[in-house]
């Protein structure tokens, strides 16, 4: 498993290079590893993420995936790279709303050449939503919504899986539920999961924590 190296992250929108919403961040994170982003709301822990999985480019600084620089890869390149060593997990579940769960599930396996064989059904079964295939998103609830994020996400076997606030919508038991769901799916294939959150609880089952303050990593073991 590859790891992901970071250094002196910086991001800013437009001609503010003064304001910066990520500044100077650095780090490393191990294949397998669970890392958890924490900070106050605005602090940069969705920036944070979205520059570690490709979704955004920095101002400064560099992203390495194993020996990769994505500041090496274009476009297409970064695309590929997130849609086969990558998967997504965000608060608002972002199941497609006019497909089947079922073909939710088949959409990050055919984007990748991959064949479904049974995979679609376990990973229902891995979720605890035996039996939903042909549901539509809409008519299950939040908690159940995001166990098919989930599927989605792991579905076709990636190495990293970004979560941001993938509890933030869930009361307590389907937050715990999400949590525990997450933890133990990528602990027991050795996928690095990085997520941010609010969830307190969630700290201590984090190999590494790295607290944001204001754009700023915060030392390691520090308090938000
Ligand atoms: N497109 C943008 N243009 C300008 N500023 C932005 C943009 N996107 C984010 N920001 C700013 O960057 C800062 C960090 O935002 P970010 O979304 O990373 O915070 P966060 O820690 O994830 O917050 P939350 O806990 O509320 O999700 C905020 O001040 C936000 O207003
Ligand atoms: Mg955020």
């Amino acid at each position: 498993m590859a790891d992901i190296v970071f250094d002196a992250l910086t991001r800013w929108y437009g001609d503010t290079p003064q304001r910066r919403v990520l500044d100077d961040v650095s780090g490393q994170i191990r294949g397998g590893e669970f890392v958890v982003v924490v900070g106050r709301s605005g602090s940069g822990k969705s920036t944070l993420l979205n520059l570690l999985g490709g979704l955004d480019l920095p101002s400064r600084g560099t992203v390495r995936i194993g020996d990769v620089d994505m500041a090496t890869l274009n476009d297409r390149r970064i695309t590929e790279l997130r849609r086969a060593r990558m998967g997504f997990i965000f608060q608002s579940y972002n199941l497609i709303p006019t497909l089947s769960v079922a073909d939710n599930l088949r959409l990050p396996l055919s984007l990748n050449g991959l064949p479904e064989d049974n995979r679609v059904a376990e990973w229902l079964d891995r979720v605890g939503l035996d039996g939903r295939q042909e549901a539509w998103p809409d008519q299950l609830s939040g908690g159940e919504q995001q166990r098919v994020a989930i599927a989605r996400a792991l579905i076709h076997g990636p190495e990293f899986i970004f979560a941001d606030e993938p509890t933030g919508n869930l009361d307590l038991d389907n937050a715990e539920r999400v949590i525990a769901l997450l933890d133990g799916l990528c602990r027991e294939s050795g996928r690095t999961l990085i997520m941010a959150t609010h969830a307190r609880e969630v700290v201590g089952l984090a190999d590494q924590l790295l607290t944001i303050r204001d754009g700023r990593l915060v030392d390691a073991g520090a308090a938000a």
